[in-house]
């Protein structure tokens, strides 16, 4: 009873909120972004370490990133989760790829960590290329920022760089094929105030895949409502 009260009270708030976004703005983005950029960017940035790394536990007990040589975050922001990744994974390297805005932020966790000889950033916009070599591209998210062209862009960019015999993982939110009351539903609503986003079915990322040029090989699920989604090039 207290779910559907919830939620039908941020519903309210969220189609207020996109009403105000639409007469504001009129255009997607990523989160980053939809708080408000240039300096808020870098304050999204420096706040992400904490969230992630609750994330990262939850994925790392699901799904084994042992037997990878070079994982690449893309959009992997300031690399809390790549460190976390390459702490347990001592063979594994890391490459972390964003925007230049968080560039500093991210060398500087990477020093700290102990990790410069493991692992780097480089500035880069996935929406013009991805560096080429990796055998695990990561993309947590980032597909539930951007509508499906969008996305589907940034993954034809992953699939002209990815290793031959690599994969891509995808973590996410996945909607149930079955409606049912489930918080992912006003996640959904949040993307598409916030970035113009939406979550999706495992159908749905099975066809965004495939558009782009790789298949849907399967669905981990973690103790977090976060998903594994993987996938490999065709
Ligand atoms: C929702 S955050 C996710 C960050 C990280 N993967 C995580 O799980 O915490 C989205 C990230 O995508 C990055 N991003 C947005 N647009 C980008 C672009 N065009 N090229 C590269 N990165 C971008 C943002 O800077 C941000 O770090």
């Amino acid at each position: 009873m207290l779910y559907y009260l919830v939620a039908t009270i941020y519903v309210l708030v969220c189609f207020l909120l996109l009403i105000v976004v639409l007469l504001q703005q009129g255009k997607g983005g990523d989160m980053a972004s939809a708080f408000g950029g240039g300096g808020s960017q870098t304050a999204f940035g420096a706040r992400q370490g904490a969230t992630v790394l609750s994330k990262a536990t939850a994925v790392l007990g699901a799904y084994d990133f042992s037997g990878a040589r070079t994982i690449m975050d893309v959009g992997g922001g300031n690399g809390s989760m790549t460190i976390a990744i390459l702490e347990r994974t001592p063979e594994v390297r890391g490459l972390v790829v964003d925007l230049p805005y968080i560039e500093g932020p991210a060398k500087e966790r990477i020093r700290a960590a102990g990790l410069e000889s493991r692992m780097r950033f480089e500035p880069v916009n996935f929406f013009e290329r991805v560096p080429q070599g990796a055998d695990v591209q990561m993309l947590k998210f980032i597909l539930h920022d951007w509508n499906d062209e969008e996305s589907v862009q940034i993954l034809k960019n992953c699939r002209a760089a990815i290793a031959p015999d690599g994969r891509l993982v995808a973590v996410e939110m996945v909607v149930p094929e079955q409606i049912q009351p489930d918080f992912v539903h006003v996640m959904d609503l949040n993307m598409l105030v916030m970035t113009g986003g939406l979550e999706r079915t495992a159908k749905e990322y099975e066809t965004l895949f495939a558009k782009a040029g790789f298949r849907l090989s399967r669905v981990v699920p973690t103790e977090s409502p976060f998903s594994v989604i993987e996938a490999r090039p065709v």
